[in-house]
């Protein structure tokens, strides 16, 4: 471990701002003078810049906010490890410009997420969630060939907002269920690219469409681009209206790549005919006008969370910090210019 050794413990100091898995707290206690969040408390600014002070690395979560006045702040550090493939938690420039290099998990969670996003798609499609609630209620009384009618999966026309890795795996799925796919990016998806995902040949009926067209035909608008100042509400009140009746809209990016106001004012009139989010503006704050709404499941951001994906992450993102705090470029660096100028371990 090139230098930056506490004076205390001789070992370089890790804060981390999540409970993680207690095995792997033990292993990094081995490695580093650990200060984790056991108790999972949500820190302020001035906590975690006050835990952050003389800290070499950083493990931290996409609930937390990590920008200029944190690094400005915290001289040593070297690395922000996050446990997490989004990343518009962290204000990458300034990590640039205070020379410490960022990294995320990519690839360990897309089987996961992709689960989730069909599981939203059939609990949104089948009202899987409005008929528990109203089951569990008491209201079942006898059989009825009209309660709660759903939409059709099997056959239907799946739309992908943001064709990358997730995206492929969620196409995949659709081949099961004989589903048409289209798909919409910026650029179109080289073939080879959007072809293969574990062996599977899981885009190869998918056909890139305008935007617009995406919107009108899709029965299913999965919405999976990163969020940044350019996709803020990138689906607002326009873009529902351009929704088919009846539709369904699955959210499982990031809250505000979607207009959630607008999303339930849409909701009301049945355009799209139902949502499923998975991410939420303002999280965990939901907009309480979402919570009214009977066509509308939400799911308190969990898309990875599989036991396996969780820990593969927290693995993926420990290997990140340790390669870093070893002098050795990592393999998921997200800001890949400040590596040749980046800080380095201090000693003492
Ligand atoms: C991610 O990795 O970006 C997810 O949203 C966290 O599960």
């Amino acid at each position: 471990m090139a230098g930056g050794q506490s004076q205390t413990t001789g070992r370089p100091r890790v804060v981390v701002t999540r409970r993680i898995f207690p095995d792997l707290a033990e292993q990094l206690q081995r490695r580093y003078e650990l200060l984790d969040n056991q108790r999972d408390e949500d820190w302020s600014t001035q906590e975690l810049i006050a835990r952050l002070a003389d800290a070499d690395g950083l493990l931290t979560d996409p609930a937390r906010r990590i920008d200029a006045p944190i690094l400005q702040l915290c001289s040593r550090l070297c690395v922000v490890s996050n446990i997490a493939v989004g990343f518009n938690n962290i204000d990458l420039a300034a990590c640039t410009r205070a020379g410490v290099v960022a990294t995320n998990t990519p690839d360990v969670l897309n089987d996961a997420t992709a689960d989730h996003a069909w599981a939203l798609m059939m609990a949104a499609a089948r009202r899987v969630v409005e008929s528990d609630r109203w089951t569990r209620a008491g209201n079942w009384q006898r059989f009825a060939l009209d309660a709660f009618l759903g939409a059709d999966v099997f056959g239907a026309t799946l739309g992908i907002f943001g064709m990358g890795r997730i995206g492929r795996a969620i196409a995949g799925r659709a081949q099961g269920f004989c589903m048409r796919v289209l798909y919409h990016n910026r650029n179109r998806v080289a073939q080879s690219v959007a072809q293969t995902h574990n062996g599977v040949d899981s885009a190869s009926t998918a056909q890139w469409v305008e935007r617009e067209q995406l919107l009108r035909e899709a029965d299913f608008l999965v919405v999976l681009v990163p969020y940044s100042e350019q996709t803020h509400h990138l689906i607002g009140a326009s873009e529902l209206a351009q929704m088919k009746p009846g539709s369904v809209l699955v959210n499982i990016a990031r809250g505000g790549v979607v207009d959630d106001a607008a999303l339930a004012q849409a909701l009301r009139l049945g355009r799209p005919g139902a949502a499923a989010l998975d991410v939420m503006e303002n999280e965990p704050h939901v907009l309480p006008e979402l919570f009214a709404l009977e066509n509308v499941v939400l799911t308190p951001h969990i898309g990875s969370a599989t036991r396996s994906a969780r820990r593969a992450m927290v693995l993926r993102a420990i290997e990140n910090l340790d390669q870093v705090l070893c002098g050795e470029r990592p393999s998921a660096v997200i800001n890949a210019e400040v590596w040749q100028r980046r800080r380095r371990i201090q000693s003492g």
